[in-house]
């Protein structure tokens, strides 16, 4: 199909399991989005760090593959760059540089935006150019936009996500077999799911990342990975996930974006990322596989759900192609995504001020007093506890508290002086209960 206007040029960095499925589908749909833009796209460079590469089927002609990135970004008649190589440098230097061009950038780099973002809306303005990252979160679902454009006359309370594809599988695996952490990993790892260094994902750094990024939407206030709290799912065990099913709930690794006042009364914001056990009746609990969920609170809107596939190349591709759309309409319009807005400037709330519910398991010595002085400990640091369970096992017991809301400072302190008990063996764990349990 002819639009008669002349081609939005794009140039693309990266040809991995993302970068591929995005020249897949720009060859695939090329048609229907020429239609869509009113003028076709057209690539004109791929850079890769190796352009020798076996890539298949690929519908891509070989002379496009180049290993000079920065080349190609500063090439006079590119006019969209498209990033899918991922890291802080170099991917930051040929965005800012393209940025500063007045090139759109389309991106899924969830580290560098989480990282340094500032650097890149700085150049946006400066250039007066389009970033798009709809892909940096949660893959395939439309969440970003929502909260950059739907959402932007009301007012976000609250953003609760499961955005971490490889941990939900994990989890959800030993919810499902009562597997323990080592034998559900191996799973995911032989399913594809885990990458062969799964730190990232098992650590929470991939979901910090994206928690940034939702938080800086949400509560339009800059928010990097540095400022949220996090915690892997490493700890969680098969007795942790049995009694979180004895409760009625599931474990999560869940990221947690809040805005409310700090201990002084001001206006903040808190980020967290941490397993956490919640009801099987809340919706993200229904959420298992690999897939991603986003619940999101809004004052006048209410409550929100986003559900779908959080990673993968196609999944993730149909965000990119979504993106590229939007920046070449807005090039042939001469118009602007919307900008950063980050004009609220809210300070962070240190983790210590979190309050949310626990639910500790401890071995103690089974003996007469033992509960009240347990009890005692919980009390003095003013964490008032909901419910107890307790199973004997010949001289010792195993106690599981389930505390009402505390700010985390005070459980913290709770942890520190039951193991400094000489009838506390040993504290098995320590996990929150998130969702009115
Ligand atoms: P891959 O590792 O599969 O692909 C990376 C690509 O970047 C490869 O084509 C590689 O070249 C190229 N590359 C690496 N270094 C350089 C360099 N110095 N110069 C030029 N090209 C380079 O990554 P993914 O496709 O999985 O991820 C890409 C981005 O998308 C990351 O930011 C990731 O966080 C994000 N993302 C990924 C998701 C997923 O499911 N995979 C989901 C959501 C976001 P070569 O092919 O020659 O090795
Ligand atoms: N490793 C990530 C996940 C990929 O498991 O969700 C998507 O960002």
């Amino acid at each position: 199909m002819s639009s008669g206007k002349p081609a939005v040029r794009l140039a693309l960095l990266g040809c991995g399991t993302v970068g591929s499925e995005v020249v897949r589908l720009l060859h695939d749909q090329a048609e229907d989005l020429t239609a869509r833009i009113g003028a076709p796209l057209e690539l004109v460079g791929i850079a890769v760090r190796r352009p020798g590469r076996q890539r298949g089927d690929l519908p891509v002609d070989p002379s496009l593959f180049t290993t000079d990135a920065l080349g190609l970004v500063k090439r006079d008649d590119v006019d969209v760059v498209i990033e899918v190589v991922g890291g802080i440098e170099p991917a930051r230097t040929w965005l800012t540089e393209a940025l500063g061009a007045g090139k759109s950038v389309v991106t899924a780099n969830k580290a560098l935006l989480a990282e340094d973002g500032a650097t890149l809306h700085d150049a946006a303005t400066q250039g007066d150019a389009d970033l798009y990252y709809e892909a940096s979160v949660a893959g395939a679902i439309p969440l970003l936009r929502p909260l950059r454009e739907s959402l932007h006359g009301d007012r976000v309370t609250r953003v609760t996500g499961i955005v971490n594809g490889t941990t939900n599988f994990i989890l959800s695996s030993m919810d499902a077999t009562g597997a323990g952490f080592g034998e559900a990993l191996e799973e995911a790892t032989d399913l594809g799911y885990a990458e062969a260094d799964p730190t990232a994902d098992v650590e929470g750094f991939d979901a910090a990342a994206k928690a940034a990024i939702l938080a800086s939407l949400a509560f339009h206030t800059r928010v990097t990975a540095a400022d949220v709290f996090r915690e892997g799912m490493t700890g969680v065990t098969a007795a942790d996930v049995a009694s979180a099913k004895e409760m009625g709930c599931t474990i999560k690794l869940l990221c947690i974006a809040e805005r409310g006042p700090d201990s002084t009364g001001q206006e903040s914001v808190s980020v967290r990322v941490h397993p956490a056990m919640i009801p099987r009746s809340h919706p993200l609990a229904s959420v298992g596989d690999a897939f991603n969920a986003v619940f999101v609170e809004a004052e006048a809107a209410g409550q929100l759900m986003f559900y779908g596939r959080g990673a993968g190349g196609t999944p993730t591709a149909s965000a990119v192609l979504g993106d590229i759309v939007a920046a070449a309409r807005n090039r042939l319009a001469g118009t602007r995504a919307p900008s950063e807005s980050a004009y609220a400037h809210l300070p962070i709330r240190p983790i210590g001020e979190a309050v949310t519910r626990y639910h500790i398991s401890l071995d103690v010595a089974d003996r007469q007093g033992v509960l009240a002085t347990v009890a005692g400990v919980f009390a003095k640091h003013e964490v008032s506890i909901a419910t107890v369970r307790q199973s004997g096992r010949d001289e010792d017991a195993t106690l599981v508290i389930v505390t009402h809301g505390a700010p985390d400072a005070n459980l913290a302190a709770t942890v520190e002086d039951l193991r400094s008990l000489d009838i506390v063996r040993s504290i098995a764990s320590v996990l929150r209960v998130e969702g009115g349990v």
